[in-house]
C-alpha cells in the first residue's frame, strides 16, 4: 500500500491536491476489536471518490471472516457489479506463455451475484446425512447491467470482440439466461464480434491461444477462477490487479491486487508490490487520469524490461538479490516523475 501511494502522489499532476484518509482494516483489527468494517467506517468510506484496497487475509482469522466481513462486504455495499480484471503479458516475466505475440484481454467477472450471495445452508451439519446448497443467485437486472458493460468496453477497444463464458449445457436456467441477455442486449452493439465458450473449454483456451480473447463477460465465480488462471499465465499473479467498480458512480469504486496478503513474507520487505502499484492505475483511470494511468503501465513494462537479469528467472537466469518492496516503488514512482 505504501509503495502504491507513493506512485500516486509521484504521478498526479501538480495542482491536484491528494487527500487521503486511512482506515486500519483487516487481520489485526479484528484480532483486537473483533470487528471487521463497522457501519461508521463503512459510511465514512462511502463519502470518498475512490478505495484502495490493501491486500487482506491471514491464516490466524478463520476463513471466510474477512473474506465476507471485509472484502464481500464492501463490494455488495457499494455494489461493484464490474469486477474489472484486466490481463497484459508484460516483457520479461516469468510465465508459460512468455514470448508469445500480444496477449491483451479484459475478463469483466459479475462482483453482486452468483454464489457469492450467501444463498444457502447446510442440514445435519457435520452427520454423513449432511445436505449442503449453495444457490447461484442471477437477475436479468443483475446480468444485463454487467454484460451492457462489456458490450460497452468491447465497443471502446480496437478489436471490439467480447466472448461470454459460462457453463450452459448443464446450468440451464442461470446460463441461459445469461445467453439470452446477451444475445439481446448485442443487438444494440452491431460492431461488436461476440462469441461465446464454456468455462472449461475457455480454460483450455486461456493457456493454449490467449491471444484469442479480447473483453470475456461472466458470473463471480467462474471470474474468480478465470482471473487467477489468467494472472498465472500472463505473469504471475504479483502483477494482477484488479477495479470493482460501480459505474453509475452512485458509491465509490475500490482498487486491488488480485493475490492475497502474503503473511508468510510480510514485514519483510520481499512482496511485489506491482499488483497494487497497476491498481492504483486503474484507479486513476477510473477517475479520468488516463495519461497518468498510462504512464504508470508503461513504466512497469519498462521496468520489468530492465530488471531482467537481476531476478532468477525460469531457467535461472540473473540471479542477483531481487529488489525489495522499497526498491520498486521507489523505482517506478521515478520513471512516473520523470
Ligand atoms: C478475489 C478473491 C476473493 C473472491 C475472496 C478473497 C473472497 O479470491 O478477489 O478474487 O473470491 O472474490
Ligand atoms: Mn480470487
Amino acid at each position: 500500500m505504501a509503495q502504491g501511494l507513493k506512485v500516486l502522489t509521484a504521478v498526479l499532476p501538480q495542482d491536484v491536491k491528494l487527500e487521503t484518509q486511512e482506515y486500519d482494516l483487516g487481520a489485526r483489527r479484528w484480532h483486537a476489536t473483533g470487528e471487521t468494517l463497522p457501519d461508521a467506517e463503512l459510511e465514512s468510506l462511502k463519502r470518498h471518490d475512490a478505495i484502495l484496497l490493501g491486500a487482506i487475509g491471514d491464516p490466524s482469522v478463520p476463513s471466510g471472516v474477512l473474506e465476507r466481513g471485509l472484502l464481500l462486504k464492501l463490494r455488495f455495499a457499494f455494489d461493484h457489479f464490474v469486477n474489472l480484471r484486466p490481463s497484459k503479458l508484460f516483457p520479461n516475466t516469468t510465465t508459460p506463455l512468455a514470448g508469445r505475440p500480444d496477449i491483451d484481454f479484459v475478463v469483466v467477472r459479475e462482483g453482486t451475484e452468483g454464489p457469492y450471495t450467501g444463498n444457502g445452508g447446510s442440514l445435519r451439519t457435520g452427520t454423513p446425512a449432511e445436505v449442503a446448497t449453495e444457490v447461484s443467485l442471477n437477475t436479468a437486472y443483475g446480468v444485463e447491467r454487467v454484460v451492457r458493460d462489456a458490450y460497452e468496453r468491447a465497443n471502446a477497444r480496437p478489436r471490439k470482440k467480447l466472448t461470454l463464458v459460462h457453463k450452459n449445457n448443464v446450468l440451464v436456467y442461470a446460463g441461459h439466461m445469461w445467453k439470452n441477455i446477451f444475445d439481446k442486449v448485442g443487438q444494440e452493439y452491431p460492431e461488436v464480434t461476440t462469441d461465446y465458450l464454456h468455462v472449461d473449454a475457455a480454460t483450455i483456451f486461456f493457456v493454449t491461444q490467449p491471444e484469442r480473447f479480447d473483453v470475456i463477460v461472466t458470473d463471480n465465480l467462474f471470474g474468480d477462477i478465470l482471473t487467477d488462471l489468467a494472472a498465472a499465465v500472463t505473469g504471475g499473479i504479483g502483477l494482477a490487479a484488479s477495479g470493482n467498480i460501480n459505474p453509475t458512480g452512485d458509491f465509490p469504486s475500490m482498487f486491488e491486487p488480485v493475490h492475497g496478503s502474503a503473511p508468510d513474507i510480510a514485514g519483510t520487505g520481499k512482496a511485489d508490490p506491482t499488483a497494487t502499484i497497476l491498481s492504483v492505475a486503474l484507479l486513476l483511470r477510473h477517475l479520468g487520469y488516463e495519461q497518468q494511468a498510462a504512464r504508470i503501465e508503461e513504466a512497469v513494462a519498462a521496468d520489468l524490461e530492465a530488471r531482467w537479469g537481476h531476478l532468477p528467472g525460469p531457467s535461472g537466469q540473473g540471479g542477483g538479490s531481487p529488489r525489495s518492496t522499497d526498491e520498486i516503488g521507489d523505482a517506478l514512482a521515478a520513471r512516473v516523475a520523470g
